[in-house]
């Protein structure tokens, strides 16, 4: 599989509703596609799809230790409203106590360079042991949310971790995915209504005033080009 399998299955998923992007892309790597949840809005968009027509697809989140109590309890709800279970991948205790002890609790915000740290042994760490043996992921990256993601394909080559990568609601808006959030009453984050658009770790993410940017409230201290956690970076 290379990047030219990423370009044949992105024509042969030209016109399809996001529906049948994640009953093609299930059918096509059998049991090894796996779905990143993040528990974000257009998350819980995928998890309700994938529930509701019973697409075979596991569904992760990676809980770095630093979530905000919301979130648990999202992972709670929306374990009850499916009857299933979300895979919670942690990253490995003994990198933790060595960076915290050696660099602070709240490293991050002293350099660009702890953050980055921060978030390989929190998420990147997790994320490459969650995607192990596997063909394929599915995210729910949208193009609006940043800069750093409009040049994104729905189906695309995953340089950085040698897979496919789907991007069934790249195309959505932020009220599109509000919507069908309503209309299904899927269960979604507290924190999305006092000001929170983009939520990600606790002490990483901060509510941002009507009008600014979606993900300026996270990791805010930082230039918006350069605001990945690495998750969805080109690099090795
Ligand atoms: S991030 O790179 O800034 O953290 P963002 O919060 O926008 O990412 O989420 C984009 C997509 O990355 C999510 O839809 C999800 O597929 C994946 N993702 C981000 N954080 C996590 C997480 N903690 N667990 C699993 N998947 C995640
Ligand atoms: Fe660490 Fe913040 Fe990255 Fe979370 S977002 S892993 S707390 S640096």
């Amino acid at each position: 599989m290379n990047i030219d399998t990423a370009a044949q299955l992105n024509e042969r998923i030209k016109n399809k509703s996001t529906l049948e992007i994640l009953q093609f892309v299930s059918h096509e790597f059998g049991g090894k596609i796996k779905f990143a949840s993040s528990m974000g809005l257009e998350d819980q968009v995928i998890t309700h799809i994938l529930a509701a027509h019973k697409i075979p697809v596991e569904i992760f989140t990676l809980d770095t230790g630093r979530m905000f109590y919301e979130t648990y309890e999202l992972i709670d709800k929306t374990q009850a409203r499916y009857k299933m279970q979300l895979k919670i991948y942690f990253p490995d205790a003994g990198e933790v106590e060595e960076m915290v002890n050696s660099k602070g609790i709240n490293l991050f915000y002293q350099s660009i360079e702890n953050r980055k740290q921060c978030c390989g042994i929190r998420k990147i760490k997790p994320l490459k042991r969650a995607l192990k043996g596997i063909d394929a992921w599915i995210t729910g990256l949208r193009k609006e949310q940043s800069p750093t993601r409009k040049d994104m394909q729905i189906i695309e080559w995953d340089e950085s971790n040698s897979l496919i990568k789907v991007n069934p609601l790249l195309y959505w808006t932020e009220k599109q995915t509000r919507d069908f959030i309503t209309e299904h009453k899927i269960p979604y984050n507290t924190l999305h209504d006092k000001g929170f658009p983009s939520i990600g770790c606790q002490p990483c993410t901060r509510a941002v005033v009507q009008g600014e940017d979606i993900r300026s409230g996270r990791w805010w201290w930082e230039n918006p080009e350069t605001k990945e956690c690495g998750l969805h970076t080109k690099e090795k």
